[in-house]
């Protein structure tokens, strides 16, 4: 039986189309939400403060500050009502996703900022997307050490985005929509890990990898030009290019190059891991024609799921 108070957030998917890794370095890249795919946060009347998913339940400690929790989600709560000056509302927070978690989808910034939606709704009040931002960023701190604060940003603001770390972000409008799949290896991978490894090679081998950071960083440039004037085929090629450079930093996997060369054989305009890399996604540009022949190849080739969305 449902409560007579109840409030409810969400918050959608994401998908990093190109700049993933370089953007640590200060190299933009462009994101886009993924309605189809979000996370659900509903709160309810109750004696504690509590939370409850699929697999868990949790519930606030008393008298506990925020700065003590080390859970992400308890962490997200305390947080945000610390933001307005108040207690956490005593409430049990539950939360449903369609979001693969350590896929590349930005399940744990979702999750965090749905949390904090629902958060402020409870507490009657209104909270504006940059503190919203910030709030999650520092959530994404403690599941990913030195994130550039692109998951958050597209998840909250819930609109294509052109990044830059430390800088607003500019969010824009895609006036030709494009046809995207989204194809998971089935093999989870920490982006911690990719990056860290990532980090190393910067560090011991910089006049190697800052070249490869550069000429991503261009491709990501000339791909936001292509997403404005409607042209895919230099959207797709600039897929290709992406991906080769992520080759080079090592964070691509035999399972995601097999799906980017599976996707381009039968037929996709281009196709490229995304995130973090070693597992998780890939994504393949495609049109009405193409998709369901590149699904099938996608699956064939061992995809354990095929998304379709639509961007723009
Ligand atoms: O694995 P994801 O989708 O959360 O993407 C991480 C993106 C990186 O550029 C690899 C890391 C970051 O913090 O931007």
């Amino acid at each position: 039986m449902s409560s007579l108070v109840e409030f409810k957030a969400t918050a959608p998917a994401k998908i990093i189309l190109f700049g993933e890794h370089a953007v640590v370095y200060g190299k933009p890249a462009l994101a886009v939400p993924v309605s189809s795919l979000h996370v659900s946060v509903t709160a309810t009347p109750a004696d504690k403060t509590i939370i409850e998913a699929a697999d868990l339940e949790q519930t606030l400690p008393d008298g506990m500050s925020a700065d003590e929790l080390t859970d992400p989600l308890l962490r997200m709560i305390s947080t945000t009502a610390h933001h307005f000056g108040m207690q956490p509302p005593k409430m049990r927070f539950s939360i449903a996703s369609s979001i693969p978690v350590a896929s590349g989808l930005g399940s744990g910034a979702a999750v965090s900022a749905a949390l904090g939606r629902a958060v402020a709704l409870a507490l009657g009040q209104d909270i504006s997307a940059e503190a919203l931002n910030s709030l999650v960023y520092d959530i994404e701190r403690i599941h990913h050490g030195t994130p550039s604060g692109i998951d958050n940003t597209v998840i909250v603001y819930e609109k294509p985005v052109y990044f830059i770390r430390g800088q607003n972000p500019q969010t824009f409008e895609v006036s030709h929509p494009i046809r995207l799949l989204i194809a998971d290896t089935g093999r989870t991978a920490l982006t911690r890990e990719s990056v860290g490894d990532v980090r190393k090679l910067v560090m011991s081998e910089p006049s190697r990898i800052n070249p490869i950071l550069d000429a991503i960083a261009y491709t990501v440039d000339v791909a936001r030009d292509a997403l404005a004037h409607g042209d895919n085929v230099s959207l797709g090629r600039l897929m290709v290019e992406n991906h080769a450079l992520l080759q080079h930093l090592t964070v691509s996997s035999p399972e995601l190059d097999r799906l980017v060369k599976t996707a381009l054989d039968a037929g996709a305009i281009g196709a490229k891991l995304s995130g973090g890399g070693r597992g998780g996604n890939m994504i393949a540009l495609v049109t009405p024609e193409t998709e369901s022949a590149v699904t099938a190849a996608l699956i064939l080739a061992g995809a354990v799921r095929v998304i379709s969305t639509i961007v723009g």
